[in-house]
C-alpha cells in the first residue's frame, strides 16, 4: 500500500485510499488525525513526535524543534544535547512517526509514500523532502504540490464538473496560489505562484513582537533573549490569533512569565481583532501579487473563476476571506476541509499510482513547473556579460524536456561549464543557483564554431536533470541530476549564445526566410492557446536550431535537415 503524507510546517497528516476508493485520514498513535510537526529529543536522544513534543516546548525548548519544514534546502544544523541534526533528519522523525501510526492502524508494513510539498518549493527543498522520506525508511513514490493535492480531493468529489478553480493555500509557513481547470475528471493545473516564506507563523511572530514591546514599556524588562519566555509568548500568540478568528477580542494572561528579584512578573493584555488585522494587513494584501500572477499566467481574470478553494489553517482568519472576496469580487467557498484536503489528495495520488481507484472515479492529473529554469550564457555586445537563458518556462506542463544549442565563446575552447538556475530574472544574482558541471573534450576550433546542446528535463516530482553534449562529437556528454551540495557556489562561465535575431544577416538567410516567418507566425498565434503546447515548444526548439544553423553558416545538407525538422513540427499542427 502507498500512503499519502502532508508534511506541514505546523501540522502533518497521513492518509490512504480505502477499499471504497475514498481517501481516509489515519489517526496517529494518540488517536488524533492531526499531528503537530514538533519533535523533541529525550534524555536518550530518542525522538518524541507530536503533542508529546509540544508539551516539552515550554520545559525544554532547546531540545525541541518546530517548523523544520522552513529549513528544508538549507545547510543548517540543529543541536540537542550535544548531538547535531540536519532539518532533513528531524523531518524524517515526523514521517516515521506517521508511518508507524499507519502501520498500527492498517496492520501492515508501510514503506511507500506520496509526500506533498508547497508548489513553490525549490528543487533543493523537494530533494530534501525525498531524503527525509528515505531516512524514514520510505520509498517516496511521488512528490506532489499541495494545492494540486487539495484540488484532487475536490475533483474526486466533483468528477463531472467543468470548472475553473483557484486554490488559495495559506498554511503555517507557505502560501501557494494555483489556478486549475477541472474537466471530466481531469485536473489540469494552469499556473502556480507562491511565497515560501509567508504563513501563520509570521502572524504569530508579529503578535509576539508586539507583546515583547508592550512588556518592555510596561515592565522595563527586555525578554527578547530569554528562550523560555519567547517559547511561552509564542504559544500564547498563536492561541490568541486562533481565538480571534472566532471572537472580536482575546485576553492574554501569563501571570508567571518571568521573575524580578525572585518575585513573579506577569503579562496581561487584551488584543482586539481589529488590532490583529492591522498587524497582518500588509502581509495578507501582499498576496494579491501572487493571485494576479497566477491568474494572468493562466490567461484568466477573476470573472473566469467558478470556485475559490480555501486551504490551510490560516485561511480561517476572517480577514483573509474578506481580502479574497474584495480582490476577486467573489465569495470564496470552503468546499474542502482546509486541514485535511491536502493529505486526502496525496492519498488519491497514491491510489492513482497503485491503480486502486474505482472505475468511474478515474481522475487524471496534469501539473506544471511553477518557476522558470535557465542556464547561464555569455550575452555578447559592447559589454558582454553572463545572464540566465530560460529553457523551461514557468508553468510548462510536466514532465518537460527542452533542449537548446549554444556555441563556444573562445577560440580553441575545449570545455564549458553548464549551470542551472531557478527564477524569472535574466540576472544571475536574482535567481536561485542550483548546480553546475563541466563538459570537457569539445573539439578544438574557433570561437562560435563548436556547438553544445543543453537538455533540461523536469520530472513529475519537480526534479531537474541537466545534460550537455558536444554536437560535432556526440561521444562527449555530461549530465547531472541537480546536486544540492553544490548549491550556492558561483564560478566563472564561458559559454555564449549567439543572438538569434541575427539570422537575417546570415549568408543563406533568404533561402529560409519563408519557413522561418511561417513558424514564427504559428508560434505567435498559438501562444496562450494550450491545446498544442508541446508541439509549439518543439517548434520553438526546431526554429532556434535552424536560426542557429544559419548564423553558424552550416552546410546546405545540414541546413536542409534543420528546415525539414521545422516543417515536420509544423505538419503536426495542421
Ligand atoms: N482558527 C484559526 N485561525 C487562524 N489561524 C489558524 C487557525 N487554525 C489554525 N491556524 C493556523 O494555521 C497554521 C497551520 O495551518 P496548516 O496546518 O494548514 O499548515 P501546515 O500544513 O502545517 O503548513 P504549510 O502548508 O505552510 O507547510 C498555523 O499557523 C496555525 O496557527
Ligand atoms: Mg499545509
Amino acid at each position: 500500500m502507498i500512503v499519502g503524507i502532508d508534511l506541514g510546517t505546523s501540522t502533518s497528516e497521513i492518509a490512504y485510499l480505502n477499499a471504497d476508493g475514498k481517501p481516509e485520514v489515519i489517526p496517529n498513535l494518540d488517536g488524533e488525525l492531526i499531528t503537530p510537526s514538533v519533535v523533541h529529543l529525550d534524555e536518550n536522544n530518542e525522538p518524541v513526535v507530536g503533542m508529546a513534543a509540544v508539551n516539552k516546548l515550554l520545559e525544554e525548548p532547546q531540545n525541541t524543534f518546530m517548523e523544520v519544514k522552513r529549513l528544508m534546502g538549507q545547510e543548517k544544523l540543529l543541536s540537542a544535547r550535544g548531538e547535531k541534526y540536519t532539518p532533513v533528519k528531524i523531518a524524517s522523525f515526523i514521517l516515521r512517526y506517521l508511518a508507524d501510526s499507519a502501520e498500527v492502524y492498517l496492520n501492515e508494513k508501510v514503506d511507500r509514500a506520496v509526500i506533498t510539498v508547497p508548489a513553490y518549493f525549490t528543487d533543493r527543498q523537494r530533494r530534501d523532502t525525498i531524503k527525509a522520506g528515505e531516512l524514514a525508511g520510505l520509498t517516496v513514490e511521488r512528490i506532489i504540490n499541495e494545492p494540486t493535492a487539495a484540488a484532487l480531493d475536490y475533483g474526486l468529489e466533483n468528477l463531472k464538473d467543468i470548472k475553473n478553480i483557484l486554490v488559495y493555500d495559506l498554511g503555517g509557513g507557505t502560501l501557494d496560489v494555483t489556478v486549475l481547470e477541472l474537466f471530466e475528471g481531469v485536473v489540469d493545473v494552469k499556473s502556480s505562484c507562491g511565497n515560501n516564506a509567508l504563513g501563520g507563523k509570521d502572524f504569530d511572530e508579529l503578535l509576539l513582537q508586539s507583546f515583547l514591546k508592550k512588556f518592555q514599556i510596561k515592565e522595563r524588562m527586555d525578554l527578547s533573549n530569554d528562550i523560555k519566555v519567547i517559547s511561552a509568548l509564542k504559544q500564547a500568540a498563536e492561541q490568541c490569533k486562533k481565538d480571534l478568528s472566532g471572537s472580536e477580542q482575546h485576553e492574554v494572561a501569563l501571570p508567571f512569565l518571568t521573575r524580578r528579584k525572585s518575585k513573579p512578573v506577569g503579562f496581561k493584555e487584551t488584543v482586539l481583532r481589529k488590532d490583529f488585522e492591522k498587524l497582518i494587513a500588509d502581509k495578507i494584501t501582499s498576496t494579491e501579487t501572487q493571485i494576479r500572477t497566477a491568474l494572468s499566467d493562466a490567461h484568466m481574470t477573476p470573472s473566469d473563476l467558478d470556485t475559490v478553494l480555501l486551504v490551510g489553517g490560516s485561511t480561517r482568519i476572517p480577514f483573509v476571506s474578506q481580502f479574497l472576496s474584495n480582490t476577486l469580487n467573489f465569495e470564496p467557498k470552503k468546499f474542502v476541509d482546509p486541514d485535511l484536503a491536502v493529505v486526502r489528495g496525496a492519498a488519491i495520488q497514491a491510489g492513482i499510482i497503485e491503480g486502486t481507484l474505482k472505475d468511474g472515479d478515474a481522475i487524471i492529473l496534469s501539473d506544471v513547473c511553477p518557476y522558470s529554469l535557465s542556464t547561464e550564457v555569455l550575452r555578447e555586445g559592447v559589454f558582454p556579460r553572463v545572464v540566465c537563458d530560460i529553457l523551461i518556462k514557468r508553468n510548462t506542463t510536466i514532465p518537460a524536456t527542452v533542449s537548446k544549442i549554444y556555441v563556444t565563446s573562445h577560440d580553441y575552447q575545449t570545455a564549458v561549464d553548464v549551470g542551472a538556475y531557478q527564477g524569472e530574472s535574466t540576472e544571475l544574482a536574482e535567481n536561485v543557483f542550483l548546480d553546475r558541471f563541466r563538459l570537457s573534450g569539445i573539439p578544438s576550433d574557433l570561437a562560435g564554431k563548436e556547438q553544445i546542446k543543453i537538455i533540461f528535463s523536469y520530472d513529475l516530482n519537480g526534479i531537474l536533470k541537466v545534460e550537455a553534449e558536444s554536437v560535432s562529437n556526440s561521444g562527449v556528454k555530461g549530465s547531472i541530476t541537480i546536486n544540492t551540495a553544490n548549491a550556492g557556489k558561483k564560478q566563472e562561465v564561458e559559454i555564449i549564445e549567439a543572438d538569434l535575431n541575427n539570422w537575417n544577416s546570415a549568408p543563406n538567410a533568404s533561402k529560409y526566410k519563408n519557413v522561418i516567418r511561417r513558424a514564427e507566425k504559428l508560434i505567435e498565434d498559438e501562444d496562450g492557446d494550450n491545446g498544442d503546447d508541446l508541439v509549439i515548444e518543439n517548434l520553438k526548439g526546431a526554429l532556434e536550431e535552424l536560426k542557429m544553423g544559419l548564423i553558424h553558416n552550416l552546410g546546405d545538407i545540414e541546413l536542409e535537415d534543420l528546415k525539414d525538422n521545422v516543417l515536420d513540427v509544423i505538419s503536426e499542427l495542421d
